[in-house]
């Protein structure tokens, strides 16, 4: 859990851990070095497998002021420079671009958010790191954090 070359895989018991879990990646974030472009989080998972709520948790750890909730019909919420994707409805990839994606992904300060990556596959930036989410039961979760030099919790 230490090798910031390796992954890590949690199980959270709870949509508060989850929330933790989001606010402890938050604070690391926060504290990471600049880079070239935007921070980008890609969040997959099944439907109710907890990306939301980790979001929820990123967000407040972030500092964020606003609620974050299923964007469903709306593919964007954004937070000064937080902003939270849902690309579940996307009909087409080349959609995200009409919402100025390029400028998003191209600012450092950005700090980007992406439920349902999948549906925009060649729009992610190179680094973007990625997370997985695991439904097991009512109320436990397999998060998996791709290999991140800014993503070791412990
Ligand atoms: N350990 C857990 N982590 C996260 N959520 C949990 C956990 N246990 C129970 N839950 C519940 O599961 C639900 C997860 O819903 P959430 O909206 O976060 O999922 P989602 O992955 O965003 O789904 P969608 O693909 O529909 O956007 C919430 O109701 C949450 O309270
Ligand atoms: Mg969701």
């Amino acid at each position: 859990m230490s090798n910031a070359s390796t992954s890590q895989k949690i199980v959270s018991v709870s949509a508060k851990q989850t929330q933790a879990l989001a606010g402890q990646l938050a604070k690391k974030i926060l504290t990471s070095q600049t880079r070239a472009g935007a921070l980008a989080l890609a969040l997959k998972g099944d439907l109710g497998s907890g990306k939301t709520t980790f979001v929820q948790g990123l967000a407040k750890g972030l500092g964020v002021k606003g609620r974050i909730t299923s964007p469903t019909f709306v593919l964007m919420k954004r937070f000064k420079n937080f902003y939270h994707f849902d690309c579940y409805r996307l009909q087409r990839p080349e959609e995200i671009l009409q919402l100025g994606w390029q400028e998003i992904i191209a600012n450092p300060q950005n700090i980007i958010a992406i439920e349902w990556p999948e549906r925009i596959k060649k729009f992610l930036p190179k680094e973007t790191i990625y997370l997985n989410f695991k439904f097991m039961d009512k109320n436990q979760r397999e998060i998996k954090i791709g290999k991140t030099a800014i993503f070791m919790v412990k």
